[in-house]
């Protein structure tokens, strides 16, 4: 990449988050492999991010390459409307074996959020075929759920990057957080919250959506399973349809393959995404039970009325297929643990540094919650020098790294967050 074309993109090109005045500078990757991006200087640094929770195996896998070259032989991509092809039906095969029984057809679309506006619609549709003209969905606070508007409307609105628009969304129900930690004590008083505000509003709430155990984007924070099993009774005893949001946290990432197994507890609807194509493609899921889908399909409408051009792209299916393959030789779950193991041993003692609030460590994600705010641009400048990539928020440093990190690239990892909060400037 010329001087040129890194010009180009500063002036030309949007970036998540970003501003097209006064943008915040950009790494050139020109390849990846394994663990490591390689910059256009030539220098591998260590990836910490799995480019946002998606590239579980690694770069480059060789496995996830092969799928793709297989399929893009044969097809890459026709129109799902009036057409199906083997990878589309193979994956969806697959999801419905992975997930609970009660899950049983499939929706394909091309992002997390997408899934979600799916699901918010198959709630509407459900109570419309019902006769019930139900439109408020209940959350928590810290939520999110994804970027486009319905996602939007059930993110924490006051704690969330979507408070700008908050005049244009439609208006939502959110419960108090959970305050109990994840496999800390539960605190009885953590359902008070969700239990009036469902109790009072019950025939007019079409769904619950939720991220299970892992509040991302919302804080990183992990919360008590016991919470999810009380939301489940509540949903159960008012016939409230339970939706998890499993786009960050499904396919292994927290020691469960899916985060809601930590509580024991069945949704009636389920979000994929992410890590479902091993970070090559864009694909996510919404899956949901027999009922749900049979009763939408029996209104006057017949249909869910949502098709998206990219549906059931053969290639995404094909390689999200070959990535639960690799799953399911269980070598994740060593790997995980492993992660986890190096996590509570050398991340989580920086609780006692005198810049950080709190240390949480679950599966392969590892948080460190400072007192201050983080120049962003600033600190990624000092992790790219270091030769690792982290993308903290907020006061948030945080790791998700590809499960095949070896504990030596891990600890560098670990070393150079340590380092880092040792830097005054790095802070506001
Ligand atoms: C829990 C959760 N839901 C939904 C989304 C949105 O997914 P996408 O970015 O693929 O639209 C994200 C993305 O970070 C997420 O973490």
């Amino acid at each position: 990449m010329s001087q040129s074309d890194i010009l180009f993109d500063y002036k030309h090109i949007w970036h998540p988050y970003s501003s097209i005045i006064n943008p915040l500078p950009c790494y050139s990757v020109i390849s990846a492999k394994g663990v490591y991006l390689k910059l256009q200087n030539g220098r591998n640094i260590i990836d910490g991010m799995s480019s946002w929770w998606s590239a579980i195996h690694g770069y480059n896998h060789p496995i996830l390459n092969k799928s793709l070259k297989k399929q893009i032989k044969k097809i890459s991509h026709v129109m799902f409307g009036g057409i199906t092809h083997p990878s589309a039906i193979l994956l969806c095969r697959k999801l419905i074996k992975l997930t609970p029984e009660k899950l049983d057809c499939v929706f394909l679309s091309d992002s997390g959020s997408v899934s979600i506006e799916v699901a918010i619609k198959m709630l509407m549709q459900y109570w419309k075929s019902l006769g019930q003209n139900r439109t408020k969905i209940l959350t928590i606070r810290n939520s999110y759920h994804g970027d486009t508007f319905a996602a939007m409307s059930i993110s924490d609105p006051e704690n969330s990057i979507h408070k700008i628009y908050k005049k244009f969304l439609p208006k939502n129900l959110f419960a108090n957080a959970p305050t109990s930690n994840f496999n800390q004590e539960w605190n009885a008083n953590d359902i008070i919250s969700f239990q009036t505000i469902i109790e009072k509003n019950q025939l007019h709430i079409a769904g619950v959506i939720l991220e299970p155990i892992v509040q991302g984007v919302g804080g990183m924070k992990f919360y008590h399973s016991i919470f999810l099993k009380k939301v489940e009774e509540l949903c159960k005893y008012y016939s409230i349809p339970l939706v998890f949001d499993e786009i960050a946290t499904g396919f292994g990432r927290t020691g469960k393959f899916f985060a809601f197994q930590h509580a024991n507890v069945i949704p009636d609807i389920l979000c994929l995404g992410k890590a479902m194509t091993g970070g090559t493609i864009t694909l996510a899921a919404t899956l949901t039970s027999r009922d749900i889908a049979q009763t939408i399909s029996r209104s006057n409408i017949g249909c869910l009325m949502h098709g998206p051009t990219y549906m059931g792209n053969p290639l995404a299916c094909s390689v999200a297929y070959a990535n639960i393959k690799i799953l399911e030789t269980n070598e994740w779950k060593k790997q995980v643990i492993n992660i986890e193991k190096e996590l509570l041993s050398r991340l989580f003692p920086l609780i006692e540094h005198p810049r950080v609030n709190d240390v949480r460590v679950l599966g392969a994600i590892g948080v460190v919650e400072c007192k201050q705010h983080i120049n962003l641009e600033l600190m990624q400048k000092f992790f790219v020098k270091h030769g690792v990539w982290i993308r903290p928020f907020k006061q948030l440093i945080y790791i998700v790294p590809p499960y095949i990190i070896s504990t030596k690239n891990l600890k560098k990892l670990i070393n150079v967050i340590q380092q880092s909060l040792n830097e005054n400037i790095l802070f506001f």
